[in-house]
């Protein structure tokens, strides 16, 4: 059956854990799909691990908009959300409209944006007009020339409160998922906690967020470089791609991913 903003939300209420994977093609489209992966992720990390980028700000609309048709070709099950790409949505929310109805013709089934406060009137504006939104906060990679690097985020006590006051904002807003990026696991927690209708996403965000996701790349241990703390290499010990999948996959549902290493 197809997973949608409300299978999520029934999982989230009854404890079972959401797994998300980025995907940016159809052959890992069918992978991710028979494995299990309830929602993917075309991300716009494409930038790094499609295109060679140092970051994710390159990316146009038309990138994410091939990508979400080669990914939507072969999915049966899985919820797909695409990323809308930095300079494609900030403008206005009418900006992000017309991005985002591009985006859901190509195969979304919801759209995935960075920030807080300033972003509440997009999403509602979007969820008003039939798009589902996936907000995102913590350390968002569209802001890595303002944040200096790719940091934890939410650190202090003035950080977290932000982030939980504009969980909350999202929320409210209509937002149907939310992706914590890079914060503390504790403070994840504590968001998630408070969510009623939004699941929570975590990526390096602790083991308590309703559901995880990471970069296709980063858990099969393909993409070159240094691992951030949150990567398990998901490959080891594992006898093919469509096994390492399954396991991640394994790992989430059971809350054995991530452990307390792969955590602030
Ligand atoms: O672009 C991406 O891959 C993402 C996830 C890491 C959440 O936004
Ligand atoms: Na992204």
């Amino acid at each position: 059956m197809q997973v949608t903003v409300t299978t999520l939300q029934s999982m989230a209420q009854q404890g079972q854990k959401i797994a998300m994977l980025t995907c940016y093609d159809a052959t890992f489209a069918h992978v991710e799909d028979e494995a299990g992966v309830d929602v993917v992720l075309v991300g716009d990390s494409l930038g790094m691990v499609i295109q060679g980028h140092g970051s994710t700000l390159p990316v146009t609309l038309e990138d994410a908009e091939y990508h979400t048709r080669c990914v939507a070709s072969k999915l049966q099950r899985a919820m797909l959300v695409t990323d809308l790409p930095f300079g494609s949505y900030q403008v206005s929310p009418q900006q992000a409209f017309a991005s985002a109805a591009r985006l859901m013709a190509a195969g979304a089934h919801m759209v995935k944006l960075e920030g807080g406060s300033h972003m509440v009137d997009t999403v509602r504006f979007l969820t008003e007009r039939g798009i589902p939104v996936c907000a995102h906060l913590g350390l968002t990679p569209q802001f890595v020339n303002v944040f200096g690097g790719y940091k934890v985020q939410g650190r202090n006590e003035e950080a977290a409160e932000r982030v939980k006051r504009e969980a909350l904002e999202l929320q409210a807003a209509g937002a149907g998922l939310l992706v914590l990026e890079a914060i503390p696991a504790q403070l994840a927690a504590e968001v998630t906690a408070a969510m009623q209708t939004c699941p929570t996403i975590g990526i390096g965000a602790g083991v308590d967020c309703h559901g995880q996701v990471l970069v296709l790349q980063d858990m099969l241990d393909i993409f070159p470089g240094k691992k951030a703390r949150f990567v398990k290499n998901f490959m080891q010990g594992q006898p093919s791609i469509q096994a390492a999948v399954a396991r991640y996959v394994d790992e989430v549902k059971a809350r054995q991913f991530p452990a307390a290493e792969h955590s602030y």
